[in-house]
């Protein structure tokens, strides 16, 4: 199966990206300090920041994984949300760190922090790499946030454009024809 032919510039890049995830890593590490986390990372967009991230965290911490799936085409996601596979660690009385890919209108985030509360968790945060803010249609708290963008269609470091390019070591911006 071969990839959809795109047109593709470079949003941020790598470096730009080690280095502010080392700073998101920095001051997480400082909030929780003393305490443990549980690493809530969702499936599959926020794999790869999730694994350089937790090695910039400085505290014990467990991972576990969740997948979301919201029901919409492929570049436009609506307000209704399932869970397609869930966490397999129990997460009652932890500080709950949700690792997400980004936050676009929020249902997804808006969901998934109703739902967590539910098991009695410590606490529940969010650190998003990316942030669509401007796109936001429900309201939010994202704690920890990599960087704010507008609103094109974004890929690379761990996010797809129909499944492909989760690879790429830049985020880049898929441009029209
Ligand atoms: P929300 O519920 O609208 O906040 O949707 C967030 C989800 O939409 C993220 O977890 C992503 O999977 C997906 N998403 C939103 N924008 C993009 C994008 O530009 N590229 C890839 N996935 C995106
Ligand atoms: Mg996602």
């Amino acid at each position: 199966m071969k990839p959809p032919a795109v047109k593709l510039k470079t949003l941020i890049d790598s470096e730009t990206l080690a280095r502010r995830v080392a700073e998101l890593g920095r001051e997480i590490s400082e909030d929780y300090k003393g305490e443990s986390l549980y690493i809530c990372c969702i499936l599959k967009g926020a794999f790869v920041f999730a694994a350089d991230l937790i090695r910039h965290i400085d505290c014990p911490l467990r991972v576990d994984f969740m997948r979301l799936a919201s029901y919409g085409n492929a570049t436009e996601s609506r307000g209704k949300v399932k869970i397609t596979k869930d966490v397999e660690l129990s997460f009652e009385g932890c500080h709950v760190l949700i690792v997400e890919d980004i936050v676009d209108t929020g249902y997804t985030m808006k969901f998934l922090v109703d739902r967590l509360k539910l098991h009695k968790p410590k606490s529940v945060r969010i650190c998003a790499m990316l942030d669509k803010r401007s796109r936001r249609e429900i309201d939010v708290p994202v704690d920890y946030v990599g960087f704010t963008i507008g609103d094109g269609f974004v890929l690379g470091y761990g996010l797809d454009y129909a499944e492909f390019y989760r690879d790429l070591s830049d985020i880049c911006v898929m441009e029209t024809p």
